[in-house]
């Protein structure tokens, strides 16, 4: 067992701070931020995340967790210091590290002696490892950039069964005994240097960008020409050298993480690689996504002012209430920007949203609601609720009969024969039956 310090309670930190507790170990969590830690302190988290409640109130009742606002209180005792703090993009698509650089120094100040290890865990402009090396320079300190993977709505899972762990750092027992932290998780380990760790987290996000986009461009080229786009998804995912993640064709990738990291990565490689042409053709495959389901509706309609547009979902996933850069927010505010009557209905996303936005969008308490008299309706998130849904009410409860499956929420077949008229981002199966060695499962 280690005492552990977090600095951070956002998503990363309260994940962790739940999930080493978890695993036996003491943890402090410290954050400025006094109405945050008094919540949570009851078990109350701020954002959704499956899983998550129920971790922390066990390591609440074990009393293995404390929350504070005094780095002195937080840092007592600590042999480990994760720092899980926010790095937002600026302007030119670069990370802010000054969150990280503020939080850094606060723990130089405040820490005791011996000083805990310093594990960074917050996405860093690449080069933050020498930084934070610049700014530990008293010979107290190691520190480690140790990247974090998780992904929103399935954090928990992430945690307990990472893919991989990535450690970087200059002072190898240090990486040893971070590294040891995580042996009961019983993942790969790479042990590198810090450069290498913070670039191998935006590569990653960088290439599932880029995978996304793909399909994106895959599943166009397939409708053109008449194949199947879920065939395809299936022979492509087969392929090891593929894989399946993040092959699913859509309405784009949104989020805080990938659109941040891309635009970081962008940045790289126009100042190391001589052009961000591949990473600027992702940005521009994914922003098109979402224009088509605006140019289709005005295409259809002559034009969407008056109509009553049904959006379900705003959450830029499933099983997130994270609404930042998501494509359904996009899509609501260029239809409410053409005067259309737009009816917006999520599962978990309450109160996030910018009141210009809010007071231009009609919440509705079902989906089935916000299809009352509706003229076309757009699935825009992939929650699971949305494919359960009874296609033969909402197309009762509608107006019009056109379906906008932006998430791949239902088979085609069931939209067609309840009446609605569909527009996929999945190129449609052919009727014909498949050829034969090829199952349909
Ligand atoms: C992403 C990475 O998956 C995590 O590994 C990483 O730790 C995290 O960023 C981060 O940098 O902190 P996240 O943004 O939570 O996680 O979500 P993803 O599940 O990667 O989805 C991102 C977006 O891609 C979503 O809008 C999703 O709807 C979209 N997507 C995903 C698709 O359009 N198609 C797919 O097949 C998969």
């Amino acid at each position: 067992m280690s005492v552990i310090a977090i600095v951070g309670a956002g998503h990363v930190g309260v994940v962790y701070a739940a999930g080493l507790a978890e695993l036996g170990h003491q943890i402090q969590v410290v954050d400025i931020d006094e109405r945050r830690i008094a919540g949570l302190r009851e078990g109350r988290i701020w954002f959704y995340e499956p899983g998550l409640p129920e971790l922390l109130e066990r390591g609440l009742k074990r009393r293995r967790i404390t929350f504070t606002t005094s780095y002195a209180d937080g840092l007592r005792r600590a042999r480990f210091v994760f720092v899980c703090v926010p790095t937002p993009s600026t302007a030119d698509g670069s990370l802010d590290d000054s969150y990280l650089r503020a939080a850094f120094a606060r723990i130089r100040a405040e820490a005791g002696r011996p000083a805990p290890i310093v594990v960074n865990k917050s996405t860093v402009p690449v080069g933050t490892g020498d930084i934070a090396e610049g700014i530990f320079d008293d010979g107290r300190f190691a520190v480690v950039s140790n990247p974090e993977f998780l992904a929103e709505g399935r954090a928990v899972e992430d945690f307990f069964h990472p893919a991989r762990v990535v450690i970087g750092t200059h002072d190898r027992t240090a990486g040893e005994l971070v590294a040891a932290l995580y042996a009961p998780l019983r993942a790969p380990i790479v042990l590198t240097d810090p450069v290498t760790a913070e670039f191998s987290k935006l590569a990653a996000n960088g290439f599932l960008a880029m995978k996304i986009s793909f399909a994106n461009t895959i599943s166009k080229i397939a409708e053109g020409i008449g194949a199947d786009g879920e065939g395809l998804a299936k022979a492509l995912s087969l392929d090891p050298r593929i894989g399946a993640g993040h092959l699913r064709p859509g309405l784009g990738y949104g989020g805080s993480c990938l659109p941040k990291d891309l635009a970081a990565i962008a940045s790289l490689a126009r100042r190391f690689a001589g052009s961000a042409d591949l990473f600027g053709a992702v940005d521009r495959v994914n922003r098109e996504q979402r224009l088509r389901v605006v140019e289709m509706l005005t295409d259809r309609f002559g034009t969407v002012a008056g109509r009553r547009i049904a959006v379900l979902g705003l959450a830029f996933k499933a099983n997130t209430d994270d609404v930042r850069e998501s494509p359904a927010l996009a899509i609501a505010r260029q239809l409410a920007d053409l005067h259309a009557r737009v009816a917006v209905y999520d599962p978990v996303v309450n109160g996030q949203l910018h009141p210009d936005l809010a007071k231009d969008l009609i919440r509705s308490r079902s989906a089935v609601a916000a299809a009352r008299n509706a003229d076309a309706l757009i699935v825009a998130t992939d929650w699971p609720e949305f494919s359960a849904l009874d296609l033969g009410s909402l197309r009762r409860a509608m107006k019009g009969d056109l379906l906008v499956d932006g998430r791949g929420a239902f088979d085609a077949t069931s939209v067609r024969r309840a009446g609605f008229e569909l527009f996929s981002f999945v190129a449609p199966a052919r009727t014909r039956p498949a050829p034969v060695g090829v199952s349909a499962a």
